[in-house]
């Protein structure tokens, strides 16, 4: 993935694409640039490695100008090198491209420009963008022919952010199959791979659509498709605040979006439940009651830590709801050949709302015919509005690559959809007035984190750790065991304890750790059981226990007390300890927790 961002209007281009720049540094951060227009002149600087190395890089330089497009990079095609950074252009220096996608016939493309003349000077699929456009100027079209013109030529995804360098009066924007937001100021306008980068600039926000270009001026924009056809857009809202998108007093983002737990848990059920009556209210779904009664079976899609949120979702749907459920991975479902009746509807998880695979699954569901869902947590995204119906998490901007807040709100929407669509509301509301609970609770396992800290530091040279949980907690051992992976880039494995002495027993010995999730409840007698067959082998066992339950003081070797809660809330209690083991574990390690390597936020390519 890549970021891009654009500006348009009467400031200085450059602070504006710096900072929108170090927000998007999570899609990719090897290599970066800049190009500004201005009086006739543009004034372009690449730089290998982070925003930092740019931003040093145009310190004291003459920058002014007040249209520029810039570019964070993750390399896809061609080493991380200053000549592949963008923007790119083509051999008139009149054409400048960022782009984020993959051009999937660059090659052809390449073939036919070189054969007309035009000289390449990277590797990049991107660069036979502006070549093309340039062949096609040659015609003697205008620049929005030209760029049409090429569109159709080219294959793949794509979002563009172009500027014809004789006309720097006007920004242009294209999209296909990759996210791109246009952000209205006042006199002004920015383009952004997503709506993060702009917070603190302004909160109006128009999606494009795939299919769209948008021509941007500083005081008006037009959007059309492809054949030039005026679309409709909308203007939207984002309540997301510049506090948010900001560390404050806490080192990391994830750090802080750990300790954002409470507020994220009350935010997701806020103005929604009335605990007294045990009612639920989801305006996002009440547009479609019959289509609701219709459901039959859920298929939950969605992809890595929300994939893992929908396998609790499944506890909460078939036990609260009595609807039969499947989860899949977004990736496995889009390409799987299955049988569908009429009665499935389609459920997709996404924090960003911009994920290609799960994109894809929502995509083929509608294809065939099926009612389908959303629970996201970005406005606007491209999967919030495909979807049939569906709910926002409210958790505000996650920044941090590793997922933790977005995990908490999105196991709380889940649990409000499955308690909206039971028909049987028997019971539901001690499970809403223990939900108000639950921040409190979260409050309380926040305050041990300093105890975390030095648990993470004792088991720090350990290569190996299993996560076992059993029911509610087997999905949240899946989650634990993902985000040490993801920051500590420790190995770790998530299991269900059942399943222990069927494999993974065998890896069991003083070396090899298990993280026990064993809270007090229903199965808490068979996790015992389980836990004493890895004590028999030697191995540590760091068990998250409920509060005074003294059953497990004979078989861990450490214990993390949580507050006893009703059993299918449990996860989002569970969860905040193996979050917080491994931040500190990466921490402790020295590495970026914020932008673990090899990985980017919104996985917006398949
Ligand atoms: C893990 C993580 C990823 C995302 C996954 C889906 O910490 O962040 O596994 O959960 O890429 O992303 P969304 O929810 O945006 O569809």
């Amino acid at each position: 993935m890549c970021g891009i961002v654009g500006y348009i209007g009467d400031g200085e281009s450059l602070p504006v694409l710096l900072t929108g720049l170090k927000a998007l540094e999570y899609r990719g951060y090897d290599s970066a640039g800049v190009a500004i227009f201005s009086r006739g002149a543009v004034k372009e600087k690449k730089s290998l490695g982070r925003i930092n190395v740019l931003e040093a890089a145009t310190k004291g330089g003459d920058f002014s100008g007040s249209t520029g497009i810039a570019h964070t990079r993750w390399a896809t095609h061609g080493v991380p090198s200053e000549a592949n950074a963008h923007p790119h252009r083509d051999c008139g220096r009149r054409v400048f491209v960022v782009h984020n996608g993959i051009i999937e016939n660059y090659r052809e493309l390449k073939e036919y420009l070189i054969g007309r003349g035009h000289k390449f000077l990277s590797e990049t699929d991107t660069e036979s963008v502006a070549h093309l456009i340039e062949d096609f100027l040659k015609d003697g079209r205008d620049f929005k022919d030209a760029l049409f013109a090429a569109l159709k030529m080219i294959k793949g995804a794509y979002a563009l952010a172009l500027v014809d360098s004789n006309d720097p009066e006007k920004l242009y924007a294209a999209r296909l199959s990759s996210p791109l937001v246009v952000g209205v100021g006042a006199g002004e306008y920015f383009l952004a791979s997503d709506p993060s980068a702009l917070i603190g600039r302004t909160k109006d926000i128009i999606y494009l659509k795939d299919g769209e270009v948008a021509v941007v001026r500083r005081d008006n924009i037009e959007i059309v498709n492809f054949e030039n056809v005026p679309t409709p857009y909308e203007i939207i809202k984002l309540e997301w605040n510049l506090e948010e998108a900001q560390k404050g007093k806490y080192p990391h983002f994830m750090l802080k979006e750990i300790f954002e737990g409470p507020e994220v848990v009350r935010a997701a059920f806020r103005g929604r439940i009335n605990a007294k009556d045990g009612a639920v209210k989801l305006g996002g779904l009440e547009l479609i009651p019959e289509k609701l009664k219709g459901i039959k079976r859920l298929v939950i899609a969605a992809c890595g830590t929300s994939y893992y949120a929908g396998l609790i979702g499944e506890y909460f749907f078939e036990e609260i709801a009595d609807i039969p459920v499947e989860v899949q991975f977004a990736s496995e479902f889009r390409y799987r050949r299955e049988p569908f009746d009429p009665g499935t509807a389609v459920l997709a998880v996404s924090q960003s709302g911009e994920t290609a695979d799960t994109l894809a699954a929502l995509r083929k569901a509608k294809e065939n015919g099926l009612l389908t869902l959303g629970i996201v947590n970005v406005v606007g995204s491209t999967i919030a509005r495909e979807t049939d119906a569906g709910i926002y998490n409210h958790a505000g901007p996650e920044i941090g690559v590793a997922s933790t807040k977005a995990f908490l709100s999105q196991v709380t929407c889940l649990l409000l959809m499955a308690l909206y669509l039971a028909k049987d509301k028997t019971g539901q509301s001690a499970l809403l007035r223990e939900l108000e609970n639950i921040p409190g609770k979260i409050e309380k396992i926040l305050a041990q984190a300093p105890l975390i800290e030095k648990l993470s530091e004792k088991y720090q040279d350990s290569q190996n750790f299993l996560f076992l949980g059993r029911r509610y907690n087997y999905p949240t051992a899946l989650e634990g065991a993902l985000k040490l992976k993801e920051v500590s880039y420790i190995h770790a494995e998530g299991c269900g304890a059942g399943e222990m002495k069927h494999g993974p027993l065998a890896m069991i010995g003083p070396d090899f750790p298990t993280l026990a999730i064993a809270p007090q409840n229903g199965i808490s007698d068979k996790i015992n059981s389980n836990l004493e067959e890895i004590k028999a082998r030697r191995g540590p066992i760091v068990a998250i226990a409920t509060e005074n339950d003294e059953s497990l003081g004979s078989l861990a070797s450490d214990l993390i007390r949580v507050p006893a809660t009703l059993e299918p809330l449990e996860p989002l209690l569970t969860v905040i300890p193996l979050q917080l083991f491994a931040y500190y574990a990466g921490v402790k390690k020295g590495y970026d927790v914020d932008k673990p390597r090899n990985l980017a936020k919104s996985v917006t390519v398949e």
